[in-house]
């Protein structure tokens, strides 16, 4: 085992300048989610150079593929996103979005170049493993209703059902060369709400006359506190943040209605559908309690994501083995949300983060900024320990062939 594990990281190291390359071809050809023609065009050709057999087409621009290896077994599922932001980057490197307004800010790149990296590192060890590794390239992760969604629906994780499915995604948190893991609870479910206050505009200077719009919204937002502060249980993280509040008045005109615009977050799928009638409840009895009417309107989102104990266990251990015990960390919750969530809702699953950061360099921002960016040493780790990890998962699983 000690020496595969070591030929496995000289080998994905060796891979290092494809890596880069591949992952700054994606960083400059950045695409929105639902438009990855020619990030999924990339990924097909590189599949191909490696003879390895897919479907494209799948969930809109994805592309599955099917690595057999040299007996009959089991399926191992490992997924990569592939769409960027609508954010102008502002880094200056030599390999800058090419794309106004288009960044891959969320380390989607990384991803996609890691995997076809997989794909190369288990392409020359098919002799090494019975069963079939199975690539899912995912496209928009970041827009609902997800592209995780859309490829289960399209059979993704069907024919054979994988017996489990693991992702990896950067965490600008951690040094290069580090990764970290959770059992359990991870990421929250996030749903969009919408709110509009019915109210009756007019001369500011005559209130009595009028229905003001303003102060309800102004009531709702502070009353709806109470379902994260007094309704839900303590030990269960919720957060509701209201971030967009429209009223298009005057200095001296109230307007007929305020839009609010916010987010609900939570890691409990029981507690989220109470929290929403809560939200209603208390929006529109807010609003009708001082004469006006509150449309609430709930866009639910991705699910909160659970990690499975065992995926997580056999990632973990596999991680010590690969990088030594002191580069694996645990990681807390975290309350943005993931589309990986789906997979895990329907088999065995574990998202585990690579560190990404380094001070010296100066990569430090956080995802979703414009000065984003990875210190590219992880691409082979990110790579070589995605390969041991599958290796591992169908020589544990009981084979089926
Ligand atoms: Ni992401």
């Amino acid at each position: 085992m000690a020496t595969k594990t070591e030929a496995l990281r000289r080998d994905a190291e060796a891979l290092e300048k494809t890596l880069v390359s591949d992952r700054r071809h994606l960083h400059q050809n950045p695409e929105l989610s639902f438009e990855e023609v020619q990030t999924s065009a990339f990924v097909q050709e590189r599949l191909r150079d490696l003879n390895i057999p897919f479907t494209s087409g799948i969930g809109g621009y994805g592309v599955v593929a099917n690595l057999q290896g040299h007996r009959p077994g089991p399926v191992v599922a490992l997924r990569a996103d592939m769409d960027a932001l609508p954010i102008q980057e502002a880094n200056e490197v030599p390999y800058a979005s090419k794309v106004p307004g288009v960044m891959h800010a969320c380390g989607h790149d990384v991803h996609t170049a890691s995997l076809l990296g997989v794909a190369a590192l288990l392409r020359s060890r098919t002799q090494e493993f019975s069963g079939t590794v199975r690539f899912l390239f995912q496209p928009a992760e970041e827009k609902l209703p997800g592209g995780a969604s859309l490829m289960i629906r399209d059979g993704a994780l069907a024919n054979p059902q994988p017996q489990a499915i693991y992702g990896q995604h950067v965490m600008p948190l951690l040094p290069a060369g580090t990764v970290g893991f959770r059992s359990g609870r991870y990421m929250a479910s996030a749903d969009e709400i919408r709110l509009t206050i019915r109210g009756k505009g007019g001369h500011a200077a005559m209130p009595h006359l009028n229905t003001d719009a303003v102060l309800i919204a102004s009531h709702i937002v502070v009353a709806l506190q109470q379902v994260v502060s007094r309704r839900a249980n303590p030990t269960l993280p919720s957060v509701l943040s209201f971030g967009h509040i429209i009223g298009e008045g005057a200095y001296n005109v109230l307007p007929n209605d305020v839009r609010l615009r916010g987010t609900f977050r939570t890691m409990d799928e029981t507690w989220r559908d109470q929290a929403h009638a809560l939200i209603r409840e208390i929006a529109s009895g807010t609003a009708s309690a001082m004469g006006a009417i509150c449309d609430v309107e709930i866009d639910r989102g991705y699910p909160m994501l659970f990690n499975h104990p065992e995926p997580t266990a056999l990632a973990r251990s596999t991680a010590e083995a690969y990088l030594g015990p002191q580069q694996v960390v645990d990681l807390d919750l975290w309350m943005a949300a993931e589309d990986f969530a789906f997979y895990a809702q329907q088999i065995p699953a574990t998202f585990y983060r690579l560190g990404t950061r380094n001070e010296a360099k100066g990569w430090v921002s956080s995802v979703h900024t414009s000065t984003f960016d990875v210190d590219e040493s992880a691409l082979p780790l990110g790579a070589g320990l995605m390969a041991a990890i599958a290796l591992e998962q169908l020589a544990a699983a009981p084979s089926a062939g």
